[in-house]
């Protein structure tokens, strides 16, 4: 069946980490199929150029209900550093050529993990396991750009390997990069729910880096491209092909002069687009991070450039469709839905999803009302659900005890079963009870009382281990 090639179900484990060392000054003359576009044979440098640029790309989540992370990664910067391989194809639009193969990646499935990227971000060659084990031994004249794509929560992003990625932990390794002096300005494009939450609050502004983040602190970010929207992928993909924000800053790229278009440019049209035109109806705030001076600069320092894009405007396309859009968090459930329509009435397979479906639901609901007894147990029910749901001041970070948010996490995961990246939306709730005080055993004793009983089963810590 022709279905099969696009079942990756278990596997596109994702990963990513790619690197993709752009050129060096001695090595003009050298064309392979993912550099040449970063620079054209016989082009100078101008002094901005000197040194190389770097490109480390992640998808965190896993399975195919979490494909438009995946495809993402293969789109314009992809036709240049795509670095996604495993079964089956990888499309970057509903009209998109297959970017998929020949693709270079570093590390996957079970590699693909925090500390991995960390280890590959700060060059650290001995922490690093598996994969390639290529990392960003930068210079301090090189430019660094990190894209990362995945489910993300109040102060955390996702990962297929637990545990997720924690903001202190990450602008620690910024920090720790920067103070080594190896590299000269890094630019971070992050989407993910929350995503503003790993930064609001926490990322220094002397760092020498920019962040732009697919959504502010305390809102989902959007999947689109998806299989009864408009524009609609091939139909034999059951899935979203896209993240809003991504579908807007790399078309914006790919649209462009990346020599004449600036950072900031880029910033104005994707926070536009991902808003849905200002108006915010499912559509996220596209927001900003540490060094906005950076922003002056030509995006083709970090991005590459497409000889194709020579004689494209530097910022004018005006891209104003409204994009049609689901909430990231419910986007692999419609993806199981569209599968499960399309299977054979009375199929083994369809009773399957059906039962995938139907556990997912359930978890959700117990993960839901647990936060929510828990809420009313610590501080009664009154005020449990406004504390849990309370946010902080902007520009402060989610919680200043990151060691007690983590505890919390796992006492909660012990008795309640794993999040799930379903579950990292509560990651502010966990927040709120270290900042209101709550000791560990007073935690423990509620989330006994909470779930006291519940089994798990394969959402066991012990089975995927703990987020945090
Ligand atoms: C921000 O970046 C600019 C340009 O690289 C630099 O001159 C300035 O010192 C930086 N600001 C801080 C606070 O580090």
């Amino acid at each position: 069946m022709e279905a099969n090639r696009f079942e990756f179900t278990s596997i596109v484990a994702l990963l990513l980490l790619l690197v993709a060392p752009a050129l060096g000054a001695g090595r003009t003359g050298r064309k392979n199929r993912w550099d040449q576009v970063i620079r054209m044979p016989g082009e100078t440098d101008g002094p901005e150029e000197k040194g190389t640029r770097w490109a480390v790309l992640v998808a965190g989540s896993q399975g195919y209900g979490n494909y438009r992370h995946q495809w993402c990664l293969c789109t314009m910067i992809l036709r240049r550093t795509c670095l996604i391989r495993g079964r089956g194809v990888i499309i970057n639009h509903p009209q998109g050529q297959d970017v998929y193969a020949g693709v270079p990646k570093d590390y996957t499935g079970q590699y693909v993990t925090s500390a991995n990227l960390y280890a590959v971000l700060l060059g650290d060659k001995k922490a690093v396991k598996g994969g390639s084990g290529k990392v960003v031994d930068s210079k301090p004249n090189d430019r660094i750009f990190i894209y990362y794509s995945d489910h993300g929560g109040p102060g955390v992003l996702g990962m297929p390997n637990m545990p997720f990625l924690y903001a202190n932990e990450f602008i620690e390794v910024l920090k720790k990069k920067h103070a080594s002096g190896s590299y000269k300005e890094m630019v971070i494009y992050v989407e993910a729910c929350e995503s503003g939450s790993v930064f609001e609050g926490m990322m220094p502004e002397d760092l020498n880096v920019y962040v732009t983040t697919a959504s502010n602190a305390e809102e989902s970010s959007w999947g689109t491209y998806c299989p009864g929207m408009d524009p609609a992928p091939p139909s034999e993909y059951i899935t979203c092909l896209g993240d809003l924000y991504s579908v807007a800053w790399m078309e914006d790229s790919e649209s462009h002069n990346l020599k004449k278009e600036t950072i900031a440019q880029q910033y104005s049209k994707v926070k536009e687009r991902t808003s849905n035109y200002n108006t915010y109806n499912a559509g996220s705030h596209v927001m900003e991070y540490g060094n906005k001076s950076i922003k002056s600069e030509t995006l083709y320092l970090y991005q590459g450039f497409d000889p194709a894009t020579e004689n494209l405007p530097p910022n004018k396309i005006h891209l104003d469709t409204r994009m049609d859009v689901v909430n990231q968090r419910d986007a692999d459930l419609l993806s199981l839905w569209q599968r499960y329509k399309r299977s054979e009435e009375g199929s083994e397979k369809k009773t399957k999803i059906l039962k995938q479906i139907t556990e997912t639901m359930k978890h959700r609901i117990h993960l839901d009302s647990s936060i929510d007894m828990i809420g009313v147990l610590l501080f009664g029910p009154e005020k449990g659900r406004s504390i849990l749901g309370s946010m902080r001041k902007p520009g402060s970070a989610i919680v200043d005890d990151w060691t007690c948010l983590k505890s919390m996490v796992q006492v909660f995961e012990m008795h309640c079963g794993s999040l799930t990246e379903y579950g990292m939306k509560h990651m502010r709730a966990f927040a709120n009870i270290c900042n209101n005080g709550v000791s560990g055993a007073a935690m423990e004793e509620a989330c006994m009382v909470a779930c006291g009983g519940h089994n798990s089963g394969e959402l066991h810590p012990s089975k995927r281990g703990y987020s945090a």
